[in-house]
């Protein structure tokens, strides 16, 4: 099987679980189902779910162990999307292909759908743990809190929204970079490691992946919005531009970041050499990352 149809069967299971993943809610509050729904729902590349499921293959874990970490994060990380698009932070129209959370809902919605699509991710994760008895996934858990919070995602769009018109220096470009998309790119595949059961030195390698992941495809995101379009990306370029944000492309300019969106993802790469075949879903995942339009 090459890589596009191993992508593809972890997309589907993903999705799959992500339509049967919001229970029912209250007759009197259908407004919020309907709200975080719409942005989780919208597609996506999935990525760091895929990041789960890839690591527990890794393994020869069943898929099952991981899914649901993979798409609580997964809900978080549109959460996190849902809230950057707000007229406060980013101020977008369009996401996954469709108006913004805010322009169907409306602000105050919005910012509720993210709050609920957060908590329940938190849900989803504590009971599995607890209904499996399992040590390992309050672990895991534990990790992902500490990169969706103020020490990682949350962390980085502040620094992202305190760096709008200014010149900043490089260390806090990468900080925020590593903080505010690396930190939830970690998250799928430290907790992964953790439920899967990664000796100590597995696990250094396989965050030192995603690290320089996460990075990268931060870098290609701010490449993207320069020379990405709205039909690929379902979402508007130029807005960096417009909201006068600090970029790889704003600090070293558009060929410079290319380069370094290649060296970061060989620094990835290479973590995984100590794995041998079994590395090689993930090695092809971040070269397929570099030449993304989406
Ligand atoms: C967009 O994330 C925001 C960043 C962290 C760069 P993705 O590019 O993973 O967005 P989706 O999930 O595919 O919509
Ligand atoms: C997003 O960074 C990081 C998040 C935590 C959501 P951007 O603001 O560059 O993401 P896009 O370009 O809007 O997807
Ligand atoms: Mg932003
Ligand atoms: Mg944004
Ligand atoms: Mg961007």
């Amino acid at each position: 099987m090459n890589f596009k149809e191993k992508n593809n069967i972890y997309v589907n299971m993903i999705e799959e679980r992500l339509h049967n993943i919001i229970p029912e809610v209250d007759e009197y509050c259908l407004d919020i189902e309907q709200a975080m729904s719409y942005s989780l729902l919208a597609g996506g590349k999935r990525l760091r779910p895929v990041l789960a499921l890839a690591v527990a293959e890794m393994f020869d874990k069943p898929f099952d162990e991981v899914i649901n970490f993979g798409c609580a994060i997964e809900m978080i990380h549109t959460y996190s999307l849902i809230h950057d698009d707000l007229p406060a932070m980013d101020n977008d129209d369009y996401r996954r292909g469709k108006l913004t959370n805010h322009k169907v809902f409306g602000e105050a919605m919005a910012i509720l759908a993210g709050d609920g699509l957060l908590n329940m991710a938190y849900e989803i994760m504590i009971n599995d743990a607890v209904e499996s008895r399992n040590i390992e996934k309050m672990r895991a858990a534990g990790i992902v809190a500490k990169y969706a919070g103020a020490l990682g995602m949350v962390g980085g769009q502040v620094i992202d929204l305190q760096s709008e018109e200014k010149t900043i220096e490089s260390d806090r470009l990468k900080t925020m970079h590593r903080l505010k998309t690396g930190a939830l790119i970690k998250a799928p595949v430290e907790a992964a490691a953790v439920i899967c059961g990664a000796d100590k030195k597995e696990f250094e390698l396989l965050s030192g992946y995603a690290a320089n992941l996460g990075l990268a495809f931060q870098i290609k995101d701010d490449i993207l919005d320069i020379e990405g379009t709205v039909e690929n990306m379902g979402k508007n370029p130029g807005n960096d531009s417009s909201c006068h944000k600090s970029t790889y492309v704003t600090m070293y300019g558009l060929e410079e970041s290319k380069k370094l969106l290649q060296t970061v993802t060989q620094e990835g790469i290479s973590c995984l050499d100590a794995f041998g075949d079994k590395g090689q879903f993930m090695k092809e995942l971040a070269l397929s990352l570099t030449v993304r339009d989406r």
